[in-house]
């Protein structure tokens, strides 16, 4: 596994790749790896020639107040676990580089940007999608690789890259979980001990919710309420930011569950914020 750091040097492999058409396979990271990073990885050695993974702890996607200092980073484990997975690159460039003093441009995506993480983060996905869009004319990759985790991230993306003309396909892959159905996140080191056992109810809510959309019940604010009721008896320690239903192209709120819809939660405990998400369906007619 090569690493590079130069942003221009990657953008010159990158050309290369293209050139000899190789089909690249892009895994967008700021480390700490996990078993979901890695699924992503694993994703992109099966369906490409060459897999790049970057891993860079993006300064302006986190709002002034939050972890940006102490987001976990352990630069030697992740080139292990890189390596392992079959990444041919591992992209780490520094934040000089990504960034000039003056840099003025940004990428924004409103509407889908706006609710859930957005509206507590109100710069975070501005932040993402420039980041990402930069990545992109870096790696030049033919397909990039996203977890659907970060539903909304995914949303973002999706958006931009239909918008932009980015020539890149956009891969979701499924929610990596700890065996009680807590959702991996490099966040989760985080928790204290009473928090890590009280975290996996954030998925059993959306769980139950989803199962009684599944059962006929359509109204949102019912399905919501039930699941906010499950939340508030087992994890009274994590703060609700937000419970809310959405369609999965938009991310704007939906009343009833008349197809496909994203119930997605995001809960505040002491030094961790977690987010998860669930797709619901009506039942079949
Ligand atoms: P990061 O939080 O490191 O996540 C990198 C990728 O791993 C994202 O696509 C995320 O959705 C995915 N991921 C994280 N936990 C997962 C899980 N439990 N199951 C499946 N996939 C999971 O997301 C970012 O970095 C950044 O915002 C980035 C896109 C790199 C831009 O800076």
């Amino acid at each position: 596994m090569r690493i590079v750091s130069d942003p221009k040097k990657m953008q010159e492999i990158s050309m290369g790749l293209r050139h000899e058409r190789k089909k690249v396979g892009f895994v967008p990271t700021m480390g700490y790896f996990h078993q979901g990073h890695t699924s992503l990885m694993d994703y992109a050695r099966e369906h490409a020639d060459v897999v790049v993974v970057s891993l860079f702890v993006n300064p302006t996607q986190f709002g002034p107040n939050e972890d940006l200092d102490r987001y976990p980073r352990d630069f030697e484990h992740d080139r292990e676990v890189a390596e392992a997975a079959g990444a041919d690159i591992l992209f780490t460039p520094d934040v000089k580089a990504m960034y000039a003093p003056d840099a003025s441009t940004s990428v924004t995506v409103e509407g889908v940007s706006a609710g859930l993480c957005g509206a507590s983060r109100p710069t975070h996905f501005r932040g993402v999608a420039t980041v990402v869009a930069k990545l992109f004319m870096l790696v030049n990759p033919t397909f990039a690789v996203f977890g659907e985790k970060d539903r909304q991230q995914l949303a973002v993306i999706r958006r931009m890259v239909r918008d932009l003309d980015i020539p890149v396909a956009v891969v979701g892959r499924p929610i990596v979980r700890e065996a009680d159905g807590l959702a991996l996140s490099s966040r989760n080191v985080f928790l204290s001990r009473e928090e890590r056992g009280q975290a996996p109810w954030l998925n059993k809510c959306l769980e139950a919710a989803a199962a009684l959309a599944a059962s006929g019940i359509r109204d949102v604010k019912t399905i919501l309420s039930a699941a906010a009721d499950i939340l508030a008896a087992h994890a009274p320690l994590g703060a609700v930011d937000y419970l809310e239903a959405v369609d999965p192209d938009s991310m704007q709120p939906v009343d009833t569950v008349a197809g496909p819809v994203v119930l997605a939660a995001a809960v505040q405990f002491s030094r961790a914020r977690l987010i998860d998400n669930r797709l619901a369906l009506p039942p079949e007619s």
